[in-house]
């Protein structure tokens, strides 16, 4: 079973994924995989996604499937039903967290200031989702923590580019950046999935 810490260490890069046709979750999966991506963040922010879930954990076994935007203890138990392998909050409550924990599945909690991150490692958990990283103070937060919370590693999220990734990749805290320009929406509405392979290849080959 992958820990949370090793979540971090995957892929450079996360794809955060919205998908509004169940449909196309499988195509996408193996299109990620094909570029050298093989971890996937669904979201759980459309009607499409549980179903998009199912069918990945089912037909792409050999993709890392996490569920994102888990943001409620009834939406935590539904990811692991769907068959989620991690999981991603965007924040991070108590009830959430505790949740979360009951899956027995690893994850990466969200946290935006030095109390969240302080919070959750208080209880243990070390590899944080820095969401929304770029509002939240981006490359610079990263580097201020790093000597005051040395324990602590970050998957930044959140307004990230392919321009922009390298950045964040060069901190020492930093294992992965989560960003959704792998899977941009025009190209999924085209269902021009070589697009989506070449921008994996791309985020692949990011160096961390
Ligand atoms: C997330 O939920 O992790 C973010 O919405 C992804 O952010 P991005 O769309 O700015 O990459």
């Amino acid at each position: 079973m992958t820990t949370g810490a090793e979540l971090l260490d995957l892929s450079p890069v996360v794809p955060v994924v919205v998908l509004d046709d169940a449909d196309l979750a499988v195509p996408l999966a193996r299109a990620l995989l094909r570029g050298g991506i093989k971890v996937i963040e669904l979201t759980l922010r459309t009607a499409a996604a549980p179903a998009a879930v199912e069918r990945i954990a089912a037909e792409v076994p050999e993709i890392v499937l996490g569920v994102g935007t888990v943001t409620t203890p009834e939406q935590a138990e539904l990811a692991r039903k769907a068959g989620a392998s991690f999981l991603v909050t965007p924040g991070s409550t108590d009830r959430l967290i505790d949740a979360v924990l009951d899956t027995g599945l690893p994850f990466l909690p969200g946290a935006a200031t030095v109390s969240e991150a302080l919070r959750l490692a208080e209880r243990g958990i070390t590899a944080l989702k820095f969401f929304p990283a770029e509002a939240s103070g981006g490359v610079d937060f990263l580097k201020s923590v790093g000597a005051p919370l040395p324990s602590l590693r970050f998957c930044p999220t959140g307004g990230i580019t392919v321009e922009s990734a390298s950045r964040y990749l060069a901190l020492p805290n930093v294992g992965c950046v989560g960003g959704s320009w792998l899977t941009p929406a025009s190209a999924l509405a085209a269902g021009d999935f070589d697009r989506i392979e070449e921008l994996a290849r791309a985020a692949a080959q990011l160096s961390r």
